[in-house]
């Protein structure tokens, strides 16, 4: 038997102008996109700012269904939209912002997991490490570099 150990390194961030360039502005980005979100079941709109490698952003938020199993994430959608326009292997950092119709969010709103699944195989395509920053509707900044290395370990990742 051996033992190992996986450490994850993030950044929490109570001051956004403390981010790097431009980070700051995807979170905020982030937030305008939650406000298109289709989310009249929970209550609870995301959404999502991906940053491709020339500056362009991709904007998603969730979109609910009366088939509660229908709907679909904020992440996922901006991932899958981004993924459609060919630009997949572009993203290089990802915000998220989530607001809650009935309290203050002030906890980071940070993915599901089929939504990291999704982010690491994009993370892959791009062959680099993402940023990715999470926040609620107020509330500390969680920075996190790389889905294979922090956000998702053991995601599914076989080669076949
Ligand atoms: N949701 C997201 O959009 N992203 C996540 O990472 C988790 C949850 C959405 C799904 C649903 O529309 C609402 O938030 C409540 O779960």
């Amino acid at each position: 038997m051996a033992k190992e150990t996986h450490h994850i390194t993030y950044e929490v961030f109570t001051d956004p102008a403390e981010l790097p360039a431009g980070e700051a502005s995807l979170l905020e980005q982030a937030a305008e996109a939650a406000g298109l979100a289709y989310a009249p079941f929970s209550g609870f709109s995301v959404g999502c700012a991906l940053l491709l490698e020339d500056g362009e952003v991709i904007l998603g938020n969730n979109q609910e269904n009366k088939a509660y199993p229908s709907a679909m994430c904020a992440e996922r959608t901006a991932l899958y939209f981004a993924g459609s326009l060919g630009k997949g292997a572009k993203i290089r950092k990802i915000a998220i912002r989530g607001f809650s119709e009935s309290k203050d969010v002030t906890q980071p709103v940070t993915p599901c997991g089929a939504c990291r699944q999704a982010m690491l195989e994009y993370e892959q395509l791009a062959g680099t490490p993402f940023v990715v920053l999470m926040q609620g509707a107020s509330g500390s900044i969680l920075r996190v570099g790389g889905i294979d290395g922090a956000l998702l370990p053991f995601g599914f990742n076989i080669e076949f």
